[in-house]
């Protein structure tokens, strides 16, 4: 199995090019389930969950044509509206077939996707909201069996602000019968992105980026063109790990006002940062300042750059408070950074975190996304050889990663 191996210990300096976002791709290819016409896709990611879902939607019968850094589906019909457990156990976001399978075929087999490295991350929102749209959905053998004749509007108030959820749902209403109201809806910038695609397709869509979102149902939906957004976590990953190791570097294709949030907070710890349009560059020139954060909902601090915060309140000047409120298991990273030598103690959902002068090389174990960028992070700042185990979660979200720090002027390389 592959590894990485890193020689951490030199500043990041250079340029890199920011990719399209995973988390926006995938619920953007689900909604070519919802037209027979094509969605012609450009900027995605090259990943292996955006290879995950092209094999999910065509086992399904839609047809997968990549080109040069796109994707043209095309949902003529769909022999198998199923999503099968081996898929939904390896991705998670394989959930997002359900609303817009229900809402083209009247019926859908989704697996239910089970536990999970960072928590429980149940699905009854989803369920609970296509219900309230006159979806009867059974369990049946670990799998969510779902029928209607055809889904009508409601008004749904989520119980708690999920990311999917919102747009499962969002899918599910552009082709239901009237109006549908989501409240207490994700703002998240990829749930507006998957709400320009739909309307570019035809729907409409009033509110996505706020937390109530109104859709009138419409008979049908057609193609369209749409570029996906720059992945706003690639982004501060990239950042973090420039300032952490005391570097110099420039983002192009971005979207700098995705992630407020994080360049606030890299602000906070000492990095002089700068915004021309869709570039940020970003400078430290000395250790990091320690910073506290506290995961929320967008537009709050995002759960998906914990991690790589965390690294870098490893080697800050100073004690950082780290609260987790999203996942209620998602400092995996924690113990596998104390074996580089940082200094974290766990308190329930807070991880405390008095920064190191140095960390130095080990060998560490992924365990999910953004815990193995935390630990490339870690790898990067740390003296010596980091090699870092069960990599293939990185290759679910990052794009060229090796590729990408080496031209940054890290030593890092993959072993088998
Ligand atoms: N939740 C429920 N019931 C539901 C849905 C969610 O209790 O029906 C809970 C979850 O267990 C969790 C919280 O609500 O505690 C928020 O979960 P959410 O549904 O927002 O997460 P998600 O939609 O499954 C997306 C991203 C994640 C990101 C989270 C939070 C995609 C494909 N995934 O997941 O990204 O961490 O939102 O922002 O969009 C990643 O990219 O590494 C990743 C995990």
């Amino acid at each position: 199995m592959d590894k990485l191996r890193i020689t951490g210990g030199r500043p990041l300096e250079g340029e890199v090019r920011v990719s399209g976002a995973k988390n926006a791709a995938l619920p953007i290819m689900c909604a070519a389930l919802l037209t027979e016409r094509p969605l012609a896709l450009a900027n995605l990611p090259q990943l292996r969950d955006v290879s995950t879902m092209g094999k999910l939607l065509g086992q399904m019968g839609v047809g997968v044509e990549r080109r040069d850094g796109g994707m043209t589906l095309q949902a003529s019909e769909i022999r198998e509206p199923t999503a099968t457990y081996e898929l939904v156990k390896t991705m998670r976001a394989s959930v997002l077939v359900l609303g817009p399978l229900l809402a083209r075929c009247g019926q859908a087999k989704v697996s239910l996707p089970g536990g999970c490295a960072i928590g429980a991350r149940p699905v009854d929102q989803h369920v609970k909201g296509l219900e309230a749209m006159g979806a009867t959905i059974a369990i049946e053998h670990g799998y969510m069996h779902a029928t209607a004749s055809r889904l009508r509007g409601a008004r749904i108030v989520m119980d708690l602000v999920t990311v999917t959820g919102t747009e499962n749902l969002m899918m599910a209403a552009v082709l239901a019968e009237g109006e549908t109201v989501l409240e207490n809806a994700a703002r998240e910038p990829e749930v507006v992105d998957l709400a320009r695609c739909l309307t570019a397709m035809g729907a409409s869509i009033e509110g996505a980026g706020s937390d109530k979102i109104r859709i009138r149902g419409v008979r049908s939906l057609g193609g369209a063109e749409h570029r996906v957004m720059p992945d706003r976590i690639e982004t501060g990953t990239y950042l973090a790990a420039a300032a952490a190791t005391g570097g110099s570097i420039r983002l192009t294709g971005a979207a700098p006002e995705s992630l407020e949030a994080t360049l606030e907070k890299l602000r906070e710890a000492g990095a002089r940062i700068e915004i021309n349009q869709s570039t940020i560059s970003l400078e430290m020139s000395h250790r990091p300042d320690a910073v506290g954060v506290r995961t929320a909902p967008y537009p709050g601090f995002a759960t998906d750059m914990q991690a790589q915060f965390m690294a870098l309140a490893t080697v800050a000047r100073g004690t950082a408070l780290i609260t987790e409120t999203i996942f209620e298991n998602r400092f995996m990273h924690a113990l596998e950074m104390q074996r580089l030598g940082a200094d974290i103690k766990l308190e329930g959902n807070t991880a405390v975190v008095k920064g190191v002068e140095r960390l130095q090389g080990a060998k560490v174990m992924a365990t999910d996304l953004r815990a193995s960028a935390g630990l490339v992070i870690a790898g990067l700042v740390a003296e010596g050889e980091t090699v870092i185990d069960r990599i293939y979660h990185l290759d679910r979200g990052y794009e060229a990663l090796e590729k990408k720090l080496g031209a940054l002027g890290a030593r890092i390389e993959r072993v088998s």
